[in-house]
């Protein structure tokens, strides 16, 4: 991180928001002006009144000059109309504009957060701070900021203009206020921790909720929806218990502050008047001090209220920023810059991987890969495959030994060159809802001819199936379109990939949920499309395996077999059992087949 970078850390929270914001901070700064003036013109109108009261009411002027006096108090009153809607549109553009801010920055850090970052968070929580905790600074900005600007301006204007009216009265008008302000610092305090538990657990219920609709239909297939019901009500109840300690200090709060300002309100209007009758002010004074000692108490009592809301879009700044500070992964930095030219040759040297500290996945992998060669990778599930490949493209750096793409130390190029370079049809096939050429031509980031698709889609054996559909090519993926089987959603994610025609071509399992039949077209049209690139394949059929030039047999994180299939059949070992049970299951296969066709025949005659 650059020294630059952690002097945005350590700014506070709300700077930094400030700052993101750019020139929009002039109209904010704007409309807290406009606000300020709006207080002023208000106060100027009940010195209007008190001049009016004193000099023309009780000293008969004459009802020229009452209406002349009238005549200004209506202007200042359009003039505070004007000045109130300026700093509502002010209020409003900057919240809106720093809300929409925030979205996109977080959105796109989002983007190019690690794999492993995104290994340990759970979505529905990321969605909840990209959204309530964004709506929470939104309001911070269109409602607290100018809210505690209200209370503060109506405070110091007329707190001045009392002192210069009778400034005995006037400081006996405040006496309650280190009270409040007491008060209401306590219950800042309180509130901050009940809602960031609130939030917090708020984003858990987020997560459930969205994890429990992703796995809808296991939840159905086992039957647990009275256990999940369950446990969401529990989850549900706890949110309703932090809800209400959160608004516990509410209904703590609002009766007290406004005891208090209701008695200092009364306690003020009193000694005025009692300083009235004695002539100590004039009537006007006395009708002027009441109206301003009202505007200058009761808001004092929204004080809490403010800093309630205030701890709250603390709460929402430390989560959001929490996302921002997270370090992005490095796409571009790099020692190599070249241009395309890969030409594909692969070696591992004594590779070493974790996840976690200590719990080695991958163990001393050493291989080498010629360009153009077909090398292929088998194990039980949980042996590595999948983690091995994961680190050609960088999705996770190995931590020992060293991968070399052309002789050069994989962690010499960049994130992005290599992911141009290198496809890979992962495991856990995802389209996104957008139409099927959407999806296919989704690796490109270019216009991309039908014939293009088409040929792709025909290499990965998906084309007559996708006329079959509704609209072709045009048709919906998911909701809003047809739902496609695994086998489908494979074909469409190797498409993908080819059309990114790249010269590493990896295939985790890309076919583990398509037909015999269909494997051996997408087969055929992959050996030609496999020529000149260096392809890994991990599959679980020998079948698949068969051909590659090399086979390596993967065993919790070590290579325990390798070579070609002719001379792993010819060896005991891993290979050869699951060759031997696969040949006996299909052969089984096939004699019942032919039983069956002879009974079949048999009966007919
Ligand atoms: N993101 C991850 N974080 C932590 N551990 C992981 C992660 N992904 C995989 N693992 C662990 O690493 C080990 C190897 O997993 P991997 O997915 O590479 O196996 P695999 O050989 O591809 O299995 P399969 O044939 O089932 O696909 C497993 O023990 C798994 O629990
Ligand atoms: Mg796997």
């Amino acid at each position: 991180m650059s020294r630059k970078e952690q002097k945005e850390k350590n700014r506070p929270v709300i700077l930094r928001l400030f700052a993101m914001i750019g020139p929009t901070r002039f109209v904010f700064v704007g409309a807290l002006i406009a606000l300020a003036l709006s207080i002023g013109a208000e106060s100027a109108g009940n010195l209007i009144i008190r001049h009016v009261v004193d000099n023309v009411i009780i000293a008969k002027a004459g009802l020229k000059t009452f209406a002349l006096w009238a005549g200004l108090f209506m202007v200042m009153a359009m003039v505070r109309g004007i000045l109130n809607f300026l700093q509502s549109l002010g209020k409003s553009r900057t919240s809106e504009e720093i809300a929409r801010t925030i979205r996109d920055r977080v959105f796109d850090h989002l983007q190019r957060l690690s794999f492993s970052y995104h290994d340990t968070n759970k979505t529905g929580e990321l969605i909840q701070r990209s959204t309530s905790d964004v709506d929470t600074v939104r309001r911070f900005y269109a409602d607290q900021i100018p809210g505690l600007a209200n209370t503060l301006f109506l405070f110091l204007i007329n707190f001045a203009i009392l002192l210069t009216l009778e400034w005995r009265l006037a400081l006996f008008s405040v006496i309650a206020i280190p009270l409040i302000i007491l008060l209401s610092w306590f219950f800042f305090g309180k509130i901050f921790s009940a809602y960031d538990k609130f939030q917090d657990h708020e984003g858990n219920m987020t997560a459930r909720i969205q994890e429990n609709l992703n796995g809808i239909r296991v939840v159905r297939a086992f039957a647990r929806q009275d256990w999940e019901k369950e446990n969401f009500r529990r989850i549900n109840q706890k949110q309703l218990d932090l809800g209400y300690r959160l608004n516990f200090w509410d209904s703590f709060y609002w009766p007290f502050g406004h005891g208090v300002c209701g008695f200092q309100f009364a306690a003020t209007v009193f000694v005025g008047g009692v300083m009235a009758i004695r002539g100590t002010i004039s009537p006007g004074t006395f009708i002027a001090f009441s109206s301003m000692i009202n505007a200058l108490i009761w808001p004092m009592q929204e004080l809490g209220r403010s800093l309630k809301e205030v701890s709250k879009s603390y709460v929402s700044f430390a989560r959001i920023a929490e996302i921002l500070d997270e370090d992005q992964e490095d796409l571009t930095s790099a020692a190599l810059t070249r241009d395309s030219n890969v030409q594909g040759k692969l070696e591992f040297r004594d590779v070493s991987f974790h996840y976690v500290e200590g719990v080695p996945v991958l163990d001393n992998i050493s291989l080498v890969c010629e360009p153009g060669s077909k090398i292929a990778l088998l194990g039980a599930t949980g042996s590595g495959k999948t983690s091995l490949v994961n680190l050609l493209p960088r999705f996770y750096d190995y931590t020992g030994g060293e991968i070399l793409l052309d002789d050069k130390p994989l962690t010499h190029y960049s994130r992005h060159f290599l992911r141009q370079n290198i496809g890979i049809v992962e495991q856990e096939p995802f389209l996104f809802s957008m139409t099927v050429r959407e999806n296919i031509t989704y690796s490109l980031n270019r216009e991309v001819t039908q014939e293009e698709v088409e040929e792709v889609a025909r290499a990965a054996a998906i084309h007559d199936s996708i006329m079959k559909f509704p609209k072709g090519y045009d048709t919906m993926v998911g909701e809003k379109g047809v739902s496609l089987s695994g086998g489908q959603k494979q074909r469409i994610t190797i498409a993908r990939t080819l059309l990114k025609n790249p010269r590493i071509l990896i295939l985790d399992d890309s076919t583990s949920a398509v037909d015999a039949d269909t494997e051996d077209k997408i087969k055929e049209s992959l050996e030609k499309l496999m020529e000149k690139r260096t392809t890994f394949i991990i599959a679980h059929r020998i079948q698949t395996l068969k051909k590659a030039d090399r086979i390596f047999v993967l065993d919790e994180g070590r290579i325990v077999q390798e070579g070609s299939h002719e001379e792993l059949i010819g060896r005991e070992g891993f290979y050869r059992e699951v060759f031997d049970l696969q040949t006996r299951m299909e052969q089984e296969l096939q004699d019942e087949l032919s039983a069956a066709g002879a009974a079949k025949v048999l009966s007919h005659e």
